[in-house]
Parts: structure tokens; sequence; C-alpha cells
């Protein structure tokens, strides 16, 4: 079979960086003899700012027809924050029901980490964050808008399903990790006393009944900030709402060595899911050639493992770690010693050469 990939390069760096994962995928295709064919979408601010819009009519189904999608950024300096990433992006999530959001935070050898005394055999966990709910799900509203008497109302939805198939895939990764078969939960159930106890009593009567081989344990959210930074080699997998999880995988990325290497799947586990490096458009660095494509390759890695290309993704994450390890001067964007297309050529070429 072919897969049939939607490729939205997106706006600032985004088309530089997915230029750089497209050449990496091309040569470990060829590798595992995996057959694919990509199509090109222009959605984002340059497209808005012509049309007036964001997404076209028809758009979602199409990228439903697809296989996996690979995103670059979504976000334009002359665009309104908000616009391009709740008309794309979040519109996206939705609508293709990928009620996942999962973030590998793994620092690779060699890569600076602002954690003192801390390095890859203690920083190497993963957050399954869900991805279409909570504070996310735009319920709300404002009354006496603009007036002195104004009150603005956003509130977090949990459902019962939408919560329970979170946790579930969150079990289920655990196990198929293996690795310290640990789920720890990240809420607030001191203080948000409904949406988390639904969440607490799903996670423990999951856990008890289909899961007893996955040790479960709970943290609050302000804290896990505190012991991402202090122990981070206490997680294996975090599983937490979609605000929570917005901030602490940003933290999360951080103390894998940045943006430049941070990526993360909206997984639809039954439908088409999209991988994208979790960086943003950076547009201070656009087409200067000096961003770092390492996180773009991660998001085409997790793209092959998600697709059950899991040999593949393997192979191009070992290329990955050996550019990083032994070539790369820095993973900030001008200091990595090579330009971003050299960056993708080396990966490429590690993953021939193999
Ligand atoms: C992320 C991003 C998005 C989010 C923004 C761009 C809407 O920060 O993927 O984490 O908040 O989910
Ligand atoms: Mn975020």
């Amino acid at each position: 079979m072919s897969y049939k990939i939607a490729v939205i390069p997106g706006d600032g760096t985004g088309p530089e960086v997915v230029v750089e994962g497209l050449k990496c995928l091309e040569v470990v295709a060829r590798k595992f003899d995996i057959q694919y064919e990509t199509v090109e979408y222009d959605f984002g601010g340059e497209r808005y700012k012509r049309t007036g819009e964001t997404l076209p009519d028809g758009a979602l189904e199409e990228l439903s027809g697809f296989n996996a999608i690979y995103l670059g950024a979504i976000g334009h300096p002359d665009v309104k924050p908000g616009i391009l990433e709740k008309g794309i992006l979040l519109n996206a999530r939705f609508a293709l029901d990928q009620y996942i959001n999962l973030r590998p935070v793994k620092l690779y050898p060699n890569v600076e980490c602002p954690l003192k005394d801390k390095g890859p055999e203690h920083i190497d966990f993963v957050v399954v964050r869900e991805n279409t709910e909570g504070l996310y799900a735009g319920a709300g509203g404002f009354f006496k808008k603009g007036t002195p008497d104004e009150i603005a109302v956003q509130e977090s939805i949990n459902t019962r399903k939408g919560v329970e198939r979170c946790l579930r895939y969150a079990f289920e990764y655990t196990r198929k990790r293996n690795r310290e078969n640990t789920l720890t939960l990240c809420g607030k159930t001191n203080v948000l006393t409904y949406a988390f106890d639904l969440w607490e009593r799903a996670f423990h009567e999951i856990g008890e009944a289909d899961y007893p081989d996955i040790k479960r344990e709970y943290a609050h959210v302000d804290a896990i900030t505190m012991w991402m930074v202090k122990n981070p080699e206490w997680f294996d997998v975090i599983v937490t709402d979609n605000m929570f999880g917005d901030i602490i995988t940003d933290l999360g990325a951080m103390i894998q060595g940045g943006m430049g290497v941070a990526a993360g799947g909206n997984i639809n586990p039954e439908g088409v899911s999209m991988f994208e490096p979790i960086g943003g458009s950076a547009p201070k660095y656009t087409g200067q050639g000096v961003i770092n494509p390492c996180a773009a390759v991660a998001a085409c890695q997790m793209m092959l493992d998600v697709l059950g290309e899991e040999e593949a993704a393997m192979a191009l994450e070992t290329a990955l770690i050996d550019v990083i390890g032994n070539k790369l001067k820095s993973m900030n964007a001008g200091q990595m010693g090579y330009s971003t297309s050299k960056v993708g050529d080396l990966i490429a070429d590690a993953v021939a050469t193999a």
C-alpha cells in the first residue's frame, strides 16, 4: 500500500523545516521500502491574508481522507493571535477528532539541558494530553461586554467519554512502552473538584479494572512543574487535560533541550493524525536557513511510528541522535554550525549510511 500524506508547511520557518523532514522521510522510506505520496496545502497566514479564509470549505473532509498530516507551523505576525490557531490548528484537532496530543520529552545525548546535573538518563518521559475538550472546547461567553459590568466566562468541558478514551490511550501507551509501567495523572483535585473528580474516578476505575499491571500515581499540576525540574526521572507517562497539558509540555520541551528538538502528535487512533514540530513559526528566523529542523524530523519519526512503520521510525531516530550528538554545535537557531538544509542532509546521510 501507499500512504497518502497531507503536507501543510504553514507559516514562518514551517516550510523550511518541513522540507528537511520530507528529505529525511524520502531516504528512510526508500531504505525500508515504504511507498507514499504527498499532497501539499498552502493553509496558513499568507493564504488567510490573501483570501480571508483559514481552511477553505471541504478542506477538513479532504484531510480526513489521508493517512497522516505533516504540519510545519501556524502563526503569522500580521494576523491577530487566535485566528489561525483556532481556524486551522484547533479546527483540525477538533474536526478530525485528534483526541490525543502526544509529547515525548526525551533528552538526547550532548544536548544542552538547563537542569543542573540532569542527563539523558534522567529525562525520558511522555505526556499524553487530552486534545479536544477542557478549556479548549470554547464553552463560555461574554455578558455586558465592553461595559464596567463585563463578565467573561470560560468553562472547562470534561466528558466521561472524552476523559475515558484519553485515559485508556495513556494506559495502553504506558503498557506498550514497558519501562516503569507507571502512569501519573496530573490534575488539580484540591481546587477543581468537579473536573478532576471525574478524571480521578475514571483513572482509578479503569486502572483497577483493566490495567492492574500499570502503577497509578497522581500529582497536582503546580507540583508537577516543580518535579519536572527537580526530579524528571520520576516520570514514565503523564496523562492530563488539555490546558494543563499545554502548559507542562512547553516546560517539557525546555528540559529536553528546547524547541529545536520537541515534536508532537495530534492523534486520532481510529482516524487521521497530524504531526508537528512544536516550536511555532519563529518569524524572526524566517528565510535565513538558520532554524533547527531536528524537531520537524522528530515529528516525521512520530508519524512513521504511528503509521506502524516502527523500524523506519527507529532508524530515523538513530540518525537524528547521531547527528545531534556528534555533529551539531548547538540546538539553537543560528548556532548549529550548519545551515538548516545542511542539517537535513546530515540526517538523511546518516539514515542512508547506517
Ligand atoms: C500547542 C500550541 C497550541 C495549543 C496553540 C498554538 C493553539 O501551543 O500545540 O501546544 O495551545 O494547543
Ligand atoms: Mn502549547
